[in-house]
């Protein structure tokens, strides 16, 4: 197809891209480290032509001013995953949250549960056939074009080009803005003694020739510092960030024995620093799918000894984990955390780790409690639990009876909090600790 004249035909200005958005829609826009920037700011200063838009998003690392006090009259911000700029909205009834499995977020737009007026999307230069990549995040951005009536897109020579199905065809894309400003980074996470500790003990779980799905944040990374004499690791992650780069580097992440796209590294978006976005570039190492692929527990199943690592809030003496909310505080989501924990779960020799320090607040609270805070969501329930490790060691609560659990949790809860939980712990159970 002839696109270079689409392309000149279709470039505007963000002042224009954004009149095509009208009252009443539903705006769904990219997030994380794609977060289209340009056309958000454009769409803010727009304000005074709308009414009631509705703005979808999951990972906000932008400014996220549409969801500040002020804006409700002109915007809506309807949250899949709290951030901290529309954690404040959703507390305050200026926003909403839909609570949505990550894998499933796709189906909300192409199912009729979410349609979706306008994409607001970031994207690279186009290929010499006029392809361009949703680089640094497929996950729902991609579906969420597809589905959508108006595709508004920055084209971002910034941009990598990521490989897998990662691409639009210019074509596809109504109004183009071209920009040049450098990905949203993450800088890498303060690695303390605390998380050091539970990377040791997450990284004893690991074998030779583990596939890894690993979450956000400084335990995942610090899991990475301790995984460099193992052999063959592959990587099926939601996720990644800068410390995969230095494990492919060192010859430990191969993919060599994935079962399912051995020899590549299989992931649905990006957060860390430019070295990570150049890694990436134009690499056919690293395939990027949209994340109703990746996070599928139907998919991620066919790795054989798949480990998945993720965080939480809160654990109960159950084994039932919070990982979104501070009681009734939404303070992020179940993103994958679900997907990932169910599909290992059917892995073979699969096991999905929860990894937290054992307090919060400066020490102040455990997070291992005998029952969840008031209105503390349910992530992982305790019948998909599996392991629970902390800087004080590691808990295996799968086949274990609810006092067993009990008991494998005190012992790897803070010493400061373990007499109070052993009381509550008779109380609970009628026995002896
Ligand atoms: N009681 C009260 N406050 C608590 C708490 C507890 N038990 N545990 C954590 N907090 C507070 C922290 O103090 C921090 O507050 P602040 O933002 O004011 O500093 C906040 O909650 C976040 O905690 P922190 O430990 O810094 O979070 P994190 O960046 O390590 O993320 C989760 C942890 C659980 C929020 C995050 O992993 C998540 O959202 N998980 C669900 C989604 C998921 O697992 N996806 C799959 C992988 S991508």
């Amino acid at each position: 197809m002839e696109w270079k004249g689409i392309y000149k035909r279709r470039i505007v200005k963000p002042e224009e891209a954004v009149t095509y958005i009208k009252s009443g829609d539903r705006v769904v826009v990219g997030h994380a480290a794609g977060e289209p920037t340009v056309l958000i700011d454009a769409m803010v200063a727009n304000k005074e032509n709308y009414r009631n838009v509705e703005i979808v998003n999951l990972v906000v690392l932008g400014k996220g001013e549409y969801a500040k006090s002020g804006m409700e009259k002109n915007f809506r911000n309807n949250s899949i995953f709290a951030s901290t700029p529309t954690r404040d909205a959703i507390e305050s009834g200026r926003g909403d949250f839909t609570p949505c499995f990550f894998h499933q977020v796709p189906k909300l737009f192409s199912k009729g549960y979410m349609p979706v007026d306008v994409a607001l999307v970031q994207v690279s230069s186009p290929n010499e056939h006029g392809y361009c990549s949703f680089g640094v995040s497929n996950d729902y951005t991609k579906p969420a074009a597809e589905n959508a009536k108006i595709v508004i897109a920055e084209i971002n020579d910034k941009m990598p080009r990521t490989m897998g199905d990662s691409f639009i065809h210019l074509s596809d894309i109504d109004y183009i803005v071209e920009t040049s400003h450098p990905i949203i980074e993450l800088p890498p996470p303060k690695i303390g003694e605390v998380e050091k500790k539970i990377g040791e003990h997450c990284a004893s779980l690991v074998e030779d020739g583990s596939t890894l799905q690993l979450g956000i944040g400084a335990i995942p990374e610090a899991v990475l510092l301790f995984l460099k004499d193992k052999r063959n690791l592959g990587i099926h992650s939601e996720m990644i960030s800068d410390g995969v780069v230095e494990l492919v580097e060192a010859g430990v992440i191969t993919n060599k024995m994935k079962t399912l796209h051995p020899g590549t590294i299989v992931v649905s978006f990006l957060m860390g620093t430019k070295r990570l976005y150049d890694f990436v570039n134009n690499n056919p190492l690293v395939e990027m799918y949209p994340v109703d692929y990746v996070n599928d527990p139907i998919v991620i199943m066919k790795n054989y000894k798949m480990v998945s690592i993720n965080a939480c809030v809160q654990v109960d003496l159950m084994g039932q984990v919070c990982s979104e909310s501070i009681g009734r505080r939404q303070i992020s989501g179940v993103g994958g955390q679900v997907d990932f924990v169910r599909g290992v779960s059917m892995s073979e020799d699969g096991i999905s780790i929860i990894a937290i320090p054992s307090t919060a607040s400066k020490g102040k609270i455990s997070k291992i409690v005998p029952v969840l805070g008031a209105g503390a969501v349910v992530t992982t329930s305790r019948t998909d639990v599996d392991y629970i490790v902390t800087e004080y060691g590691i808990a295996h609560l799968k086949g274990k009876t609810l006092r067993d659990r009990a008991r494998a949790l005190i012992n790897i809860a803070h010493p400061d909090f373990r007499e109070g939980l052993i009381e509550e712990f008779k109380n609970i159970f009628k026995c002896e600790f």
